[in-house]
């Protein structure tokens, strides 16, 4: 935000004037003597950096060096050994919808049809979820990613049913200190919360939202479905997040007969696609190949949801044929796993299988594997930040950001590892997450997280309002999913086979 950079100034002059070096934020920490997982920018490979020093000062990774030379340290700076840790830059999430955590697990077996009409934006949670609601399931949302080493965040923020519910949700993540790109949703909704208020709001808070207390959280537009609206209202919208200079626009993009078809190919056509603003569409099932040239010569990202994709059976993508222009995300994170480590091995092994199958399809026996652990751990990290148009995000090198994870790498499931990525990658685990740091900030410490004092508070609110929301929706009867589905013309429901396990007379579930 323009604003930003001033504050930021400010903020500099009165840390010299009160001149508390040892306590004042930006006080500088050594990782010493880790194995570091850099970015070779000539190759544009991983560069796997063994007994290796990182400092951080201030927000940023000020120097890679060998352990074995000394590094000039200023006082106060914190030494913390990393002798058998793996240190790897942040993991980048670009699809998530942060404020859903108090239906944890409700939606264990849902369906996409089903999840419409039961828990998205547009169901009762519209006003049955207060601003403190939101606060908390945001809040929830962001540390369950900070403790799995997820530290940038786009978040399609649906939660904008009110001015109250949005300001809340953008609380949560600027107290957070995350790095969120917070993309305020216009929607329809029947609440009486107009798109015109929903403009006015988002103009309002781009203006004079809570930015200047944030140096990680941005404010982005998400916008669909786009496809739906008169041409005269996208194009204001799509007006008005250019004059704000928005940080990303983000869209789901679910073609063929989900009727959700914001594409490239549309967006392009409103001037949306090919300016200097970074626009992400989430799941790109049914993309054609005149959006995937598109996303290419615009260089505008995809972002895949592997297990959103799975669970929910969004369907037919062909991602794996535009990963040049992808990178990985959530979603729901009620119905199943946060960490990009989870995603980003999902996916690898179900790209593995897809060109696997092209070749047994021949009858003929696969001599090599088509995807690497390091073409999933780039996915994971640098392709996020670039999604964003963020170069010093998702990569450790000297002069990017200080979002760092550190693994601990003795650990059972670890230990004995040769290669760091594959151990990262392939073996390890939440449990394994030592540190994480965010804008030169610990937001976990030695596996515990550290947000705050009023942890235990925000968890005990947290559990009060899950409490209140799991009760309403228990007590709501699933939607009838009967004749035709309300977004495409033509589209009828159909029934998936369901499975049983047990023998015998067993329900299937
Ligand atoms: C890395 O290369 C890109 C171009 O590919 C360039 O824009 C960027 O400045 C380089 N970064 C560093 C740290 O050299
Ligand atoms: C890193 O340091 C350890 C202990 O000092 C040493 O045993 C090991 O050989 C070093 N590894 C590399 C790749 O230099
Ligand atoms: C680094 O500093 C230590 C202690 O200050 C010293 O013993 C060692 O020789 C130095 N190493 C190099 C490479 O300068
Ligand atoms: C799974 O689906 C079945 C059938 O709709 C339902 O009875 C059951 O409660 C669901 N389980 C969960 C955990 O949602
Ligand atoms: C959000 O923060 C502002 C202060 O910046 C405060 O006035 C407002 O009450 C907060 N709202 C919620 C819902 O947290
Ligand atoms: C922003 O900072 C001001 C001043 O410290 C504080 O009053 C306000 O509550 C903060 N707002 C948020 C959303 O953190
Ligand atoms: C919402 O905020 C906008 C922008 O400040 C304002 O014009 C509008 O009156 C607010 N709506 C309500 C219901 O407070
Ligand atoms: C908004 O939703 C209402 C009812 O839910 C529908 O009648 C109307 O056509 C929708 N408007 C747009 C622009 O999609
Ligand atoms: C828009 O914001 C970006 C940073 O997000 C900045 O680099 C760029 O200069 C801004 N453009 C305008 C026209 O303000
Ligand atoms: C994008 O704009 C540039 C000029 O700014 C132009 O050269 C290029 O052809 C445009 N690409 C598309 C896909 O419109
Ligand atoms: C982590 O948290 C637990 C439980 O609150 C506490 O017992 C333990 O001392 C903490 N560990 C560190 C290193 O702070
Ligand atoms: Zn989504």
């Amino acid at each position: 935000m323009r604003t930003f950079s001033l504050f930021s100034s400010l903020l500099a002059i009165s840390q010299l004037l009160l001149l508390l070096p040892s306590t004042a934020r930006g006080s500088d920490t050594l990782f010493r003597g880790g194995t570091v997982l850099s970015f070779d920018n000539a190759t544009e490979s991983v560069k796997v950096l063994y007994n290796t020093s990182v400092l951080v000062s201030g927000s940023q990774i000020v120097s890679i060096s060998p352990q074995s030379q000394n590094v000039t340290l200023s006082p106060g700076t914190e030494v913390i050994p990393s002798e058998g840790k793996i240190i790897s830059p942040g993991f980048v999430d670009t699809h998530r919808h942060l404020w859903q955590s108090a239906f944890r697990t409700l939606g264990s077996n849902t369906s996409l049809a089903e999840y419409f009409f039961r828990y998205s934006e547009f169901t009762q949670a519209g006003t049955v979820f207060t601003p403190d609601d939101v606060y908390y399931g945001q809040i929830i949302g962001i540390y369950e990613s900070l403790n799995a080493g997820v530290t940038s965040i786009l978040d399609h923020a649906h939660h904008t049913w009110s001015n109250a519910t949005a300001l809340a949700g953008l609380n949560a993540s600027i107290a957070s200190g995350a790095r969120v790109w917070w993309c305020y949703a216009f929607h329809n909704l029947t609440n009486g919360y107009t798109r015109e208020d929903q403009l006015a709001d988002f103009e309002y808070l781009s203006q004079y939202g809570p930015w200047r207390n944030s140096s990680t959280t941005t404010l982005g537009l998400a916008y669909d479905p786009i496809s739906l609206d008169p041409p005269s209202l996208v194009q204001t919208v799509v007006n008005v997040a250019k004059q704000q200079n928005v940080s990303v626009i983000t869209a789901h993009y679910l073609g063929g007969p989900w009727g959700f078809v914001n594409s490239p190919v549309l967006a392009n056509s409103y001037g949306i696609l090919n300016t200097s603003i970074p626009v992400v569409f989430s799941h790109g099932s049914y993309l054609t190949v005149q959006d995937a040239e598109l996303l290419r010569s615009t260089n505008q990202y995809l972002s895949i949801t592997p297990e959103s994709e799975m669970h929910y059976g969004h369907g037919d993508a062909d991602s794996q044929l535009i990963q040049d222009q992808a990178a990985l995300g959530v979603d729901t994170h009620f119905t199943y796993s946060t960490d990009i480590v989870t995603q980003a091995r999902i996916w690898l092994q179900s790209v593995r299988l897809l060109f696997y199958n092209q070749v047994r399809a021949n009858w003929q026996i696969p001599r090599n594997n088509p995807m690497s652990a390091n073409q999933a751990f780039l996915l994971a990290t640098r392709a996020g930040g670039l999604a964003l148009r963020r170069p010093d995000v998702g990569v450790l090198v000297e002069g990017a950001k200080a979002d760092i994870v550190v693994f601990d790498g003795t650990a059972p499931n670890m230990l004995g590892w040769v290669d760091p990525v594959a151990a990262v990658m392939l073996h390890s685990n939440v449990g394994n997450v030592q540190h994480v740091m965010v804008d030169g900030e610990f937001k976990k410490r030695d596996f515990n997280l550290t947000v705050g004092d009023d942890y235990a508070e925000v968890q005990q609110q947290f559990l009060n309002s899950a409490r209140r929301i799991q009760a309403i929706w228990e007590a709501t009867p699933l939607p009838d999913l009967e004749g035709d589905y309300p977004y495409s013309s033509g589209i009828l429901y159909g029934e998936a086979v369901t499975v049983d396990v047990v023998r015998g007379n067993s329900t299937g579930y």
